[in-house]
């Protein structure tokens, strides 16, 4: 009786071993062409890479950010899916294989690097501060900030810098953008650390806000795709995809529409 049993768990495990071994040796790239799809995870309240608008009365998720993954799935020749989660999330996601890849502003910095894979850098970014608009002439430099309260998103560079940059009373670390906004209109906090390009995309909006004339330092700017370690080939072609947009200056092209498509009804 206990040798059958044996030999039934035995054949039981082989044949499970044996059945997931299938998939498991495919690399990543195969994966996705087999699933046929390419699932990218992204925060989209960073207008104009990647945010929510109404179009023809529904919600939908654009931005230049969008434009690349589309790119990137016809050149795997694979469709797309968009998952919307929270920054912090992201870089997780990816570990648990729940998204293929992350392009969402993301900048390459050394620290994020030491558990995930970048792709070539498509684009760079400059640090700021949004203020009340109120505060302008209270608000000047990084050094206004002492003792105050400063927002930035949870897990960006920016916290980063806001902790490093600005001697603020405390550095609220928020998951979305709009929450943020909304505490600085409600005077919850005096500033928030953002991006140039999607500050002014903010206030735009938001006419009671205003973007300072300022510059905060910080080295690893510059914006990658990101994918888990160890898919060289998917991260070849993601690679290949990318230089030819950049290239064929269809990235530049993707900026400039994403940007008119945020401004747009503001
Ligand atoms: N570039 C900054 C970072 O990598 C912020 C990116 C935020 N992206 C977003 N989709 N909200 O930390």
């Amino acid at each position: 009786m206990k040798k059958i049993l044996a030999l039934i768990i035995v054949l039981v495990l082989g044949v499970s071993v044996v059945g997931c071994g299938k998939d498991q040796n495919l690399s990543k790239l195969e994966k996705i062409k087999k699933k046929n799809k390419l699932v990218l995870g992204t925060s989209a309240d960073y207008p104009p890479y990647e945010f929510h608008k109404e179009i023809d009365g529904k919600d939908e998720i654009v931005g230049f950010d969008i434009e690349i993954a589309k790119q990137i799935a016809k050149d795997l020749d694979v469709e797309l899916e968009i998952k919307d989660m929270k920054f912090d999330g992201l870089l997780p996601a990816l570990q648990a294989g729940n998204i293929d890849i992350v392009i969402s502003g993301m900048s390459a910095t050394e620290e994020r690097a030491k558990s995930v894979d970048f792709t070539v850098p498509y684009y760079d970014e400059e640090q700021t501060i949004v203020i009340r608009k109120e505060d302008e002439n209270k608000l000047k430099t990084k050094e206004d900030f002492k003792g105050l309260i400063v927002g930035a998103q949870k897990s960006s560079i920016q916290e980063q810098i806001a902790n490093e940059n600005l001697e603020a009373n405390e550095v609220r670390a928020l998951f979305k953008l709009p929450d943020l906004m909304l505490q600085l209109k409600n005077k919850k906090i005096d500033g928030i650390v953002l991006t140039k390009y999607v500050a002014k995309e903010y206030v735009k909006s938001n006419k009671d806000l205003k973007v300072m004339d300022i510059t905060l330092k910080f080295d690893d700017s510059a914006v990658s795709g990101a994918v888990k370690k160890g898919q060289a080939k998917f991260l070849k072609e993601v690679n290949t995809s990318l230089e030819k947009m950049i290239e064929e200056e269809k990235l530049q092209k993707f900026v400039v529409d994403a940007v008119k498509l945020a401004g747009e009804d503001k």
